[in-house]
């Protein structure tokens, strides 16, 4: 078992200690992003368009997200790991619900699952939680319903809609969920929500008020992710850093300097020349 667990995350929001929360979809990664000491690793359904190349994630199925998570999992010692259930995994059955849940945890060896909704999945949260699955939430913005709402839009800017989302987050930390992922939300409801549940609140694109932040790790650092939202801060330019690689080394070879005597094998000369005799 890794080192940060859900009890970690409310002694955190407790102490008002920031936590800190990043994406990871393969083994190097989740090696890099632990060891550079995140709180919790996000196998987040996004791979589908940072990895996958789809427009949306609507098209990430279970068996992406079980097999990117079993990558992960090997790759991070010390942070939680949460995997998305992708788009229509958690709406059916309970047992559908659960068994969904359940390849995440099992095969997938992730420590937790993060579900997008409000109201009408308090029974799949209650399912998974009930079983002894820790549920994330995820309020504002939530990508799984793009065509619903039309486009990736600040959500909770109007009374009722802003409201919807105090209320959501509510039933959601009854239901047990341990922390709520708040997307592209006004900063002021951001806080009221930090303010109004006693779980963690973890914010992208809303604000600083929340108890934990979290990015896309390929927006993070540049590594050819297309969009660039506002609420995006790009720590490094890894994509320039990959092409000027690749292009060096294509150089290279086109004028015969790579590779060198120092990346060459030898053979003792008199077996040289009778393998040429
Ligand atoms: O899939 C994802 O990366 C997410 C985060 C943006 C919270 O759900
Ligand atoms: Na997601």
């Amino acid at each position: 078992m890794n080192t940060v667990t859900v009890s970690t995350l409310k002694a955190l929001k407790q102490e008002k200690r920031p936590i800190v929360m990043v994406t990871a979809y393969d083994y190097p990664t989740a090696k890099l992003v632990d060891e550079a000491g995140v709180d919790v690793i996000l196998v987040g359904d996004s791979l589908g368009m940072v990895v996958l190349g789809y427009d949306s994630t609507i098209p990430v199925t279970l068996e992406d997200m079980v097999h990117h998570t079993r990558a992960v999992a090997r790759g991070a010692k010390r942070a939680l790991i949460v995997a998305d259930m992708p788009f229509l995994t958690y709406h059916g059955t309970r047992e559908e619900t659960l068994k969904n849940a359940g390849r995440l945890i099992q095969e997938g060896h992730a420590h937790a699952v993060k579900m997008e909704g409000g109201e009408e999945i308090l029974p799949a949260v209650r399912a998974c939680v009930q079983a002894g699955i820790p549920v994330m939430g995820h309020l504002g913005l939530t990508p799984q319903a793009v065509h619903q709402l039309g486009g990736y839009k600040v959500q909770g800017k109007d009374l009722a809609s802003a409201r919807k989302i105090v209320e959501d987050a509510k039933r959601l930390e009854e239901a047990g969920a341990f922390a709520i992922v708040l997307e592209c939300v006004p900063e002021a409801l951001a806080r009221l929500v930090t303010e109004t549940v006693s779980v963690p609140t973890i914010g992208i694109g809303a604000g600083a008020a929340c108890d934990g932040q979290v990015l896309v790790f390929h927006d993070l650092v540049g590594f050819a992710s297309d969009l660039k939202p506002k609420f995006v801060k790009q720590y490094a330019d890894i994509g320039r850093d990959i092409r000027a690689a690749v292009a060096r080394y294509a150089e290279e070879v086109r004028a015969r300097r790579f590779p060198g005597p120092e990346h060459t094998f030898s053979m003792a000369d008199g077996v040289v020349e009778r393998l040429y005799g």
